[in-house]
């Protein structure tokens, strides 16, 4: 009797074998930009930074004018954005966090803000109208340009590596003075000048921008010019994973987060070696322009996410 009650509570349909394997769920993983945005944190948490967040919408007046760049500045144009109201508009740069936290403490500051950032942009290997930086801000009775230099010698090398040699070439950005640009030795050709670094750079890599702080931002958060001086600096977190991980040459393939194809990059580049291809994580045809090779020689070692 307990027989025919147990066949008879079978469920309808069709029978299933229930001594297959079963199917293997794909295991996720960190998109790229979180895990390289968590090690640029970590690395200036260690040197005494902390992690400052802003909006993505922003009031022109955050973004350009108590930037030094009152309507009308010309320098508007080299970083035009989306606007969702007249004077509303999508941050162009991580640079308006710097006037937030300012506008809100008094020195000292010593703040980073990683973010995500818009611009009014055709989309090609480098651009995007979309992407991500950090910001830096140092903000004191006694900075230096010394210590800008020191900080960022320190930041790349734990980035990129120990051997990575740094140069400031001089830049104009409106919101420092004086403003550089920060480049680092290709080490794909060792600064013979290659594919990666381009025949007309002279070797160098372009990874950052900064500068001491102009006493005009001062002035528009209400800190004393002639009491506090400082040090910014702004880095395009796209830009750097070229140099990161080798294989990423397109700003579009760290933007799209397709996690078989991240996955691979992102295997390929823990390892430093060639990841074994298996049947589940070999590129797409779309990827067959990069050459499943390995790594240029000299390339950077990277850290395995702690
Ligand atoms: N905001 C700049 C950009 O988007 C980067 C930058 C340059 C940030 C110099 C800074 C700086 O803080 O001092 O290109």
């Amino acid at each position: 009797e307990a027989e025919t009650r147990l066949v008879g509570a079978a469920a309808p349909g069709p029978r299933r074998d229930v001594t297959l394997p079963g199917r293997r769920p794909r295991v996720g993983h960190r998109h790229l930009i979180s895990s390289v945005l968590e090690e640029i944190e970590t690395i200036f948490h260690g040197l005494g930074f902390s992690v400052a967040e802003g909006p993505d919408v922003e009031s022109d007046w955050h973004a350009f004018t108590a930037l030094n760049m009152p309507p009308g500045h010309a320098a508007r144009a080299t970083t035009d954005t989306f606007y969702v109201a007249p004077d509303v508009c999508m941050r162009p740069q991580t640079s308006s966090v710097q006037i937030r936290v300012m506008g809100a403490q008094k020195p000292p500051v010593r703040i980073i803000c990683p973010g995500r950032v818009y611009r009014n942009e055709a989309v090609d290997a480098t651009h995007h109208f979309e992407f991500h930086q950090v910001e830096g801000l140092y903000v004191d009775e006694d900075v230096s340009l010394a210590d800008l230099k020191g900080i960022l010698d320190r930041f790349l090398k734990e980035f990129f590596g120990p051997d990575t040699v740094i140069r400031f070439a001089p830049s104009y950005y409106p919101f420092v003075e004086p403003g550089a640009s920060v480049d680092i030795r290709c080490f794909f050709c060792g600064g013979k000048g290659c594919a990666v670094c381009g025949p007309l750079s002279g070797g160098w890599l372009e990874v950052l921008g900064a500068g001491m702080v102009h006493p005009n931002v001062f002035k528009a958060v209400g800190y004393d010019p002639e009491r506090w001086m400082g040090y910014a600096f702004g880095v395009g977190v796209e830009r750097t994973l070229p140099l990161h991980s080798p294989r990423i040459s397109k700003i579009e393939i760290a933007r799209k987060g397709r996690a078989r194809r991240a996955k691979l990059y992102y295997l390929r580049d823990l390892s430093g070696k060639a990841a074994r291809l298996t049947e589940e994580n070999k590129p797409e045809a779309a990827a067959s322009n990069t050459k499943p090779a390995s790594a240029p020689q000299g390339a950077p070692a990277v850290q395995a996410p702690k």
